[in-house]
């Protein structure tokens, strides 16, 4: 049985574009997949905590000295970190909010980078423990950011996914939905690309 991790950022939560767009792929995931299970994360109504000193102390404590309160603290990440170890494919809403990713989505991904679970340092640098897996980006912007400097988002989430082990990396963008004449074929694109991504 396949897994199909999703995340959704928008702070509209199912109302979102990206989360829309989100939905869809699981929609056209599960008609291929119709033993599939789909793990979703909505960080609108469920908030991942910022973090904080507590909890890089706490993923800097080796297991056997942890108190009791830093155990409960690690414990989140490493389900969240299980979730994306156990997942077959993930696709994630990712808004473009004041030129940056959603504040959620960081604190997420702030819960998945832990030195000695899914990244090591070596003599070369660091090295992602993570096994490979498609992820799959649904950009939803306002405007036209991408290939541009504007675009603060592509090499960001690249970079992370990347320094975890991952590199099967997918965009699809939906862009100008603010834009009247440009979000009827943004979306029509956008969702030819889910079909054909969800289906492969
Ligand atoms: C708080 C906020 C900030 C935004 N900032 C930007 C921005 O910096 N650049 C842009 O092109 N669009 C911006 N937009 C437009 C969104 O990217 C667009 O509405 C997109 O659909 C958001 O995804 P969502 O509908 O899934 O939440 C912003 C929208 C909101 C609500």
């Amino acid at each position: 049985m396949s897994t199909l991790l999703q995340i959704n950022s928008s702070v509209f939560s199912d109302n979102g574009n990206s989360s829309t767009l989100s939905n869809e792929f699981v929609k056209s995931w599960l008609a291929k997949h119709p033993d599939g299970k789909v793990v979703v994360r909505d960080l609108a109504k469920n908030p991942i905590p910022h973090l904080d000193s507590n909890t890089v102390q706490a993923f800097f404590t080796p297991a056997e000295s942890r108190t009791i309160e830093q155990q409960t603290i690690v414990n989140l990440s490493d389900t969240l970190i299980a979730e994306l170890v156990n997942a077959d494919a993930v696709v994630i809403g990712v808004p473009l909010y004041n030129f940056g990713v959603p504040s959620t989505l960081k604190a997420y991904f702030d819960q998945l980078a832990r030195a000695g679970v899914t990244f090591k340092y070596t003599e070369t640098g660091p090295v992602g423990l993570l096994a490979d897996k498609p992820v799959h980006f649904i950009a939803a912007r306002g405007g036209f950011h991408q290939g541009k400097a504007s675009d603060s988002q592509t090499s960001f989430l690249s970079s992370f996914f990347n320094f975890l082990g991952i590199n099967s990396i997918n965009y699809i963008y939906a862009e100008g939905l603010s834009i009247n004449d440009a979000k009827d074929k943004s979306l029509t694109d956008a969702r030819r690309e889910i079909e054909q991504a969800a289906a492969a």
